[in-house]
């Protein structure tokens, strides 16, 4: 595996061995000394055109923790916000000697681009492109799930278990890549999402889909509720007559909360619309995995690296 710009390429074999070598990372993670040698020499290249707290953290403590030199590059600051190509910048930073890109960018299609531009040698990795795949996000949410639901086991799938992923599916990269590898796991995922913000393409797909997030909760127990950020950036028209009745209707609060099983996990991607998409009671729950899911982000980001950089070395 060269690239990761599809969560929908990967097999079940390569998405479990990830998760699995997570696992390790999870314990290097937690040691004093939380470094690897592995990928000493290397050049990391965080190339962000959008802003992104979590996502770009994450990618480089994950590449510092294997010991690879990491250069953050974003669209502000830079030659790009004179005018400077994709291809000027992937150029130059083949230049460099980039053994792998991460590429963030308002296009989709964008990280596609770059691996098969022939620019540029280096490994791509997809970290978010447009509406379009967000796949270390997907695989770093089966991770989570894995880990609360399944047990912290290796060589395990997500077989039989009911995902709802909840909100403004339309604009949502997360819920691509997470409709794509959770299947592969093996998962049944469900849609809830207001009919303007659930293409009919991706709906078809899913193990079943609602228009009521309460109807939703009523007829299926769910493992898992995955919020998804309301994303205005994105919207180019109206698609709900207005935030207080997008709360009301497709809020998880309190009151919807108090229906779920006490072992039904929350989720959501960051950043929060606190109040919106969900609210305190929710996000701040017992049930609530929100930060489990930011530290899983590390480990995974790592896994995600070794695959692709280490060049089959072992894990030391
Ligand atoms: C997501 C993204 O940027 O696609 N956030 C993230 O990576 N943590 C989700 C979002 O912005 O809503």
């Amino acid at each position: 595996m060269k690239h990761l710009l599809s969560a929908g390429t990967l097999s079940r074999e390569q998405a479990i061995a990830i998760l699995d070598t997570a696992l390790q990372m999870e314990q290097v993670n937690s040691r004093e000394i939380k470094k690897l040698p592995t990928l000493r020499g290397k050049t990391v290249v965080n190339l962000f055109f959008e802003d992104s707290t979590r996502t770009r953290t994450s990618f480089e403590v994950a590449a510092k923790r294997l010991s690879a030199d990491v250069i953050n590059f974003s669209a502000k600051g830079s030659s790009v916000s004179k005018g400077e190509s994709l291809k000027d910048t992937a150029q130059t930073l083949q230049a460099m000697g980039a053994d792998g890109v991460i590429i963030r960018h308002s296009a989709s299609g964008a990280a596609q681009t770059l691996a098969q531009s022939g620019w540029i040698d280096a490994s791509i990795i997809n970290a978010g492109d447009g509406t379009h795949e967000h796949p270390t996000q997907a695989l770093l949410d089966a991770y989570t799930i894995r880990q609360q639901k399944v047990g912290n086991a290796a060589g395990r799938g997500l077989d039989g278990l009911k995902i709802a992923i909840v909100g403004d599916i339309a604009h949502s990269r997360v819920a691509r890549s997470n409709i794509l590898l959770l299947r592969t796991l093996g998962a049944e995922v469900y849609l809830v999402a207001p009919a303007t913000l659930l293409p009919g393409a991706l709906a078809t797909q899913s193990a079943g889909h609602f228009y009521s997030l309460d109807e939703a909760l009523a007829k299926v127990s769910f493992d898992a509720v995955m919020m998804l950020r309301v994303q205005s950036e994105r919207m180019t028209a109206s698609f709900f007559p207005s935030e207080r009745e997008y709360a009301r209707i497709w809020g998880l609060n309190g009151d919807r909360l108090a229906k779920l099983s006490p072992d039904t996990i929350v989720m959501h991607p960051g950043p929060m619309n606190r109040g919106l998409e969900i609210d305190a009671k929710a996000a701040d729950s017992a049930n609530s995995v929100i930060l489990a899911q930011v530290a899983n982000g590390v480990s995974v980001r790592m896994a995600v690296l070794y695959h692709l950089l280490a060049g089959g070395s072992e894990l030391e």
